[in-house]
């Protein structure tokens, strides 16, 4: 059996819950990611029949019975989680019931997963149904996302033309726009439902004064989405309050997404 700390996938877990720390996007416990994974990759570094203990979902997960995922601990720190991965991490797979989950390794000190689990395996379903190769789910609560979701229009249409209007990639890299929700008490089934129905249609999606999910076939892919959003949202916070000398219009806007191909939100340019 290999040693799992030299898994390449452990070492994209530890290298972006690192990173996303240093960039201030995961304060304290803030902020969670899952990985999906296959059998053959989790195979090598685990004996998968040793199941050490079980941990109620707290929801039907039935659909993502005998899914293996890697899952950020609640109340554990991003920033802890490169010198102790065995204690700050979970690798856990959904049981046939889908109320259950079985963890292989990990949370060594009795922890268990994110307390946002129901948004992330909801997340998950919703994504698979659209896009098959779907892996990843990450939260966090970057800055300047944060303070636009406390001084801006928060609809779909509004805030996704803002983050389009801040710098040219934007529309590239999120062309299907940004999903909004209101403020809502995290941690719970109804948040986890209202965000996966928004990932059916977003991969991004906003929570009102608490912070941003996005998803991916790769953790560079989610996470690139992330900080394109928040790089928007920083230009927005940081020239809003002055003369707008030069804009990216809707004629330009239109314009990219012919040179990108783009299958954008039509009905969120005024054309
Ligand atoms: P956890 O510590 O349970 O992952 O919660 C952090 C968080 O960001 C809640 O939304
Ligand atoms: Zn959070």
């Amino acid at each position: 059996m290999k040693d799992i700390l030299t898994a390449p996938f452990m070492g994209e877990m530890i290298r972006h819950t690192t990173n996303m720390y240093r960039l201030g996007y995961d304060e304290r416990n803030g902020g969670n990611i899952s990985l999906m994974l296959d059998e053959s990759e989790v195979a090598p570094y685990l004996d998968t029949a040793n199941v050490l203990r079980t941990i109620p979902t707290g929801f039907d997960a039935a659909v993502l019975a005998g899914k293996y995922f890697l899952v950020t601990g609640t109340g554990k720190y991003f920033k802890n989680v490169e010198v102790d991965p065995e204690t700050n991490l979970g690798l856990i797979r959904i049981a046939p019931d889908g109320v259950t989950a079985e963890l292989l390794w990990g949370y060594k000190d009795g922890g268990s997963f994110t307390s946002e689990l129901p948004a992330h395996l909801m997340s998950h379903i919703a994504r698979l149904s659209v896009d098959p190769e779907n892996r990843v789910i990450m939260h966090c609560h970057p800055d300047y996302t944060l303070a636009m979701t406390g001084v801006h229009e928060m609809t779909e249409r509004a805030v996704t033309r803002t983050l389009w209007q801040q710098m040219t990639e934007s529309i590239v890299v999120f062309p299907e726009g940004v999903g909004v929700l209101p403020w809502m008490v995290c941690g719970t089934n109804a948040i986890g439902e209202a965000t996966a129905e928004k990932m059916k249609q977003y991969r991004i999606v906003l929570w009102t004064l608490h912070g941003i999910y996005g998803c991916g076939r790769t953790m560079d892919e989610a996470f690139g989405l992330i900080e394109t959003v928040e790089k928007a949202a920083k230009q927005y916070m940081i020239k809003a309050h002055l003369p707008q000398v030069n804009v990216i219009t809707d004629a330009d806007l239109l314009a990219l997404t012919e040179r990108f191909n783009l299958n954008y939100r039509k009905d969120f340019l005024d054309l």
